[in-house]
């Protein structure tokens, strides 16, 4: 039995050498500002909830993932973990209580709960007149805003490691994740990739929340967040592309694994952020399935990922 199991990923950390710059591309990327306190800022998407993506003021670092847990009781079993924190109030937007505790590769996670949550953003909906469905939009013209995507909400971390097949181990344990596919080099036990998903029994989750990665550089490949539509992720490509400033790395297409239409864009430091829409979603009667690279790491289309997104980590 893992120590908790965790229901979804809360935020990602990063550290970054100026906040403004930090803000302007997260502004671009879609997300909304909750709050520039002391050398933090604290962006949010649309939904309901809390902040999805803190950066701390300072050299270029990725810092750490927190989970949600559903109740305090979690918080309280996770303090006996080896190397766990004792429970300790939130000094930030929103408060709640956390445990931490630090990863095989040296990344403090968090388990988190007790939020006070924040009120859902307006969002721009776009109707499709697409297949069966032909009068979602009957009698109304399609007229898109131009601007940023609107990002909802973080959606999963990818981890480059070596020995991924161990290390996914420990996050299993600690954490409750799931594998949903799992992929090979050469011989069947040769685990180059892990895609894991939360652990909610029959309720339905993301196809995958945290994956582990064999790479020879060890950090955090990137911090994915879900966008409502494929227009609107379009619309964010378009906007991150005519700021003029920001590299793009790969996309769009439609990932095998998981089902996402995805698109990747770096922050001023490098450190990779991705929009996409539309996942597959899993329970408890999925069997893990196990790929070959070249079955598992493909696209359904759009191309495959270019070498530097393959060995991309930033520590
Ligand atoms: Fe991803």
């Amino acid at each position: 039995m893992p120590v908790v199991k965790v229901t979804d990923l809360a935020y990602g950390r990063l550290q970054s050498p100026s906040l403004d710059q930090a803000e302007e591309f997260l502004t671009h990327f879609g997300m909304t500002r909750v709050e520039r306190a002391g050398n933090a800022l604290y962006m949010r998407g649309t939904d309901r909830g809390s902040h999805i993506h803190v950066t701390h003021l300072g050299p270029s670092k990725f810092i750490g993932l927190a989970f949600h847990v559903e109740s305090e009781d979690d918080l309280k079993k996770f303090t006996k973990a080896p190397g766990a924190s004792g429970i300790e109030n939130i000094d930030e937007p929103g408060g709640g209580k956390r445990v931490r505790v630090t990863d095989p590769h040296g990344y403090q996670m968090e388990i988190v709960w007790g939020f006070k949550p924040l009120a859902a953003l307006p969002v721009r909906r776009h109707e499709t007149n697409w297949g069966e469905e032909k009068l979602r939009r009957a009698g109304k013209l399609m007229r898109l805003e131009r601007g940023p995507s609107q990002v909802k909400r973080i959606a999963h971390a990818v981890i480059m490691t070596q020995g991924a097949k161990d290390k996914i181990k420990w996050y299993r344990e600690m954490f409750g994740f799931v594998p949903s596919d799992e992929v090979y080099a050469g011989p069947k036990d040769n685990i180059i990739a892990s895609f894991n998903r939360c652990d909610r029994g029959e309720t339905f989750v993301d196809h995958h929340t945290f994956l582990c990665f064999e790479c020879p550089n060890t950090g955090l490949n990137h911090l994915s967040f879900e966008v409502p539509t494929y227009d609107d992720l379009m619309l964010g490509h378009e906007h991150l592309h005519q700021a003029g400033k920001y590299q793009h790395v790969w996309g769009i297409g439609r990932h095998l694994l998981g089902s996402q239409i995805f698109d990747y864009w770096k922050d001023p430091w490098g450190r990779v952020h991705e929009h996409w829409t539309d996942t597959d979603v899993l329970n408890v009667h999925h069997e893990t399935k196990l790929h070959s690279a070249e079955e598992g790491l493909v696209s359904q289309w759009g191309g495959h990922p270019p070498q530097e997104f393959i060995t991309h980590a930033v520590p």
